[in-house]
């Protein structure tokens, strides 16, 4: 072969590459072994069994969650007839209410955050003011700006309900008689009732989504399903999402949380003082009466490890608690104050990661385009699932 026609031919070739490289559709490269194992762990089939809980004696007690559904739903545990959790926790829109800031006698201060699977945090309230679910349930009934109502007025209610009276008593023993209650027992009553809600919140779980079929399909190596399942997009979000994006410093798990606190430099709205958040919450449950340590806690040993090993340091100065990714389907406007809109917006916060108005910002910039934003937003829907209600560990094999 002559010279030229070795050069014509390279060039060819040459020319033959750019041409698939550029205009052919770029294959995805596949999950690595670590990756999966990633992925596996995300996957809502790694979530144990719900932890009991030793500081309530009925946390799961299929009669408690029974009584506890009724006073969830409950108007008449408030000072005008009218308000329930479940006014602000509402199923439909996945027990959140699709405002800013929670209302209801008057307005919080915070965003409702969904209440499903947040029986496995160890901590509630986007600050942690509150170590259990009972002890979450009380504050409501007695914010004036939640239920306005107290704890005599709940003592009276099932007091003087006989369907109320009944479910209580064969749960906790004979209410203390109508006059002869005193601070203490009304105290004793009024923690049981958070414990009945708490067993009602326990059987709140998220089902299982597209991505969790997807991881399926991947651990079983069926390709042919991926590809049903995830679109190019919803793939390369997801990749980002567990590396160049390192979302899952924070939303780990199969909850997609790591039921700690961070400060993500989220900026309060104007005229809001800066909401100092997780430092504040901390001493607040170290406080609390019904806590852990407390005396109305069912746990004779008091092991509350959380408690005594609660971090206080300035590092959660503005920090909140990472809520789980499995929750974003009608739980618009998004984080501690309902800040942003759209999770969109949630999603620019991150790319900026601007400086915290109080605190140290975590979250690294990232500087993404507009197109790696849409795929992590693609991938972020897929973790979208229906709530399913439980059966009580108690309950199970009935
Ligand atoms: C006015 C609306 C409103 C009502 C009524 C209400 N909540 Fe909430 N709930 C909120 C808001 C707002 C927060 C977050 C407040 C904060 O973190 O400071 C919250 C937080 C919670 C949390 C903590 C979730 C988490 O991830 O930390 C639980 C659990 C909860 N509520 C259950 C209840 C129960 C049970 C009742 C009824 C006894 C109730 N709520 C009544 C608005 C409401
Ligand atoms: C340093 C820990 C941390 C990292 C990293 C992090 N997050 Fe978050 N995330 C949080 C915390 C804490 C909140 C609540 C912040 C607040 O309300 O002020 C949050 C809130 C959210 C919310 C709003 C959820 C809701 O119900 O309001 C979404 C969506 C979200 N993060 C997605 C992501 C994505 C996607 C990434 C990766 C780009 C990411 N996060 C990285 C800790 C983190």
């Amino acid at each position: 072969m002559s010279r030229s026609k070795v050069s014509v031919l390279a060039l060819l070739c040459g020319a033959l590459i750019i041409a698939y490289w550029q205009f052919w559709p770029k294959a995805i490269p596949g999950w690595t072994a670590e990756e999966v194992e990633v992925l596996r762990s995300l996957s809502l089939s790694s979530l144990q069994d719900l932890p009991p809980n030793p500081s309530n004696a009925v946390a799961d007690n299929p009669l408690a969650a029974e009584f506890g559904s009724r006073l969830f739903f409950d108007t008449r545990l408030s000072a005008n007839n009218g308000i329930s959790c479940a006014t602000c926790h509402q199923p439909i829109r996945r027990f959140t209410d699709g405002l800013q800031k929670g209302q209801a006698i008057g307005t919080t201060d915070r965003n409702t955050p969904s209440i499903v699977g947040v029986a496995y945090s160890p901590w509630q309230f986007w600050d942690g003011r509150r170590d259990s679910l009972w002890s979450q349930a009380l504050a409501p009934i007695e914010d004036a700006r939640e239920h306005a109502f107290n704890r005599e007025q709940v003592r009276s209610l099932v007091t003087d309900d006989a369907q109320y009276r009944e479910y209580y008593e064969s749960l906790f023993g004979r209410l203390p008689e109508p006059g002869r209650a005193d601070a203490h027992s009304t105290n004793v009553v009024f923690a049981n009732i958070g414990k009945a809600i708490e067993a009602f919140e326990r059987t709140i779980m998220p089902g299982e989504s597209r991505f969790d079929r997807y991881v399926a399909a991947l651990v079983n190596g069926d390709v042919e399903r991926q590809e049903e399942l995830f679109s190019d997009d919803e793939v390369r979000g997801l990749r980002l999402f567990i590396s160049d994006a390192n979302c899952t410093q924070c939303h780990n798990g199969p909850l997609l949380t790591n039921h700690e606190f961070h400060n993500t430099g989220v900026i309060s709205f104007p005229g809001d003082i800066p909401d100092k958040g997780r430092v504040a919450g901390v001493r607040e449950v170290m406080l609390d009466e019904f806590n852990c340590k407390g005396e109305y806690s069912d746990d004779d040993k008091r092991s509350c490890d959380e408690l005594e090993f609660a971090r206080t340091d300035a590092t959660l100065i503005g920090a909140f608690k990472t809520p789980s990714l499995r929750n974003l389907e009608n739980t618009a406007p998004f984080m501690h104050k309902g800040q942003f809109a759209t999770l969109a917006d949630v999603l620019e916060n991150y790319n900026v990661a601007a400086d915290a108005m109080i605190g140290h910002n975590e979250a690294k910039p990232l500087g993404f385009s507009q197109r790696q934003l849409d795929q992590l937003e693609a991938f972020l829907r897929t973790l979208a699932a229906p709530v399913q209600m439980m059966a009580t560990r108690e309950g199970q094999g009935d």
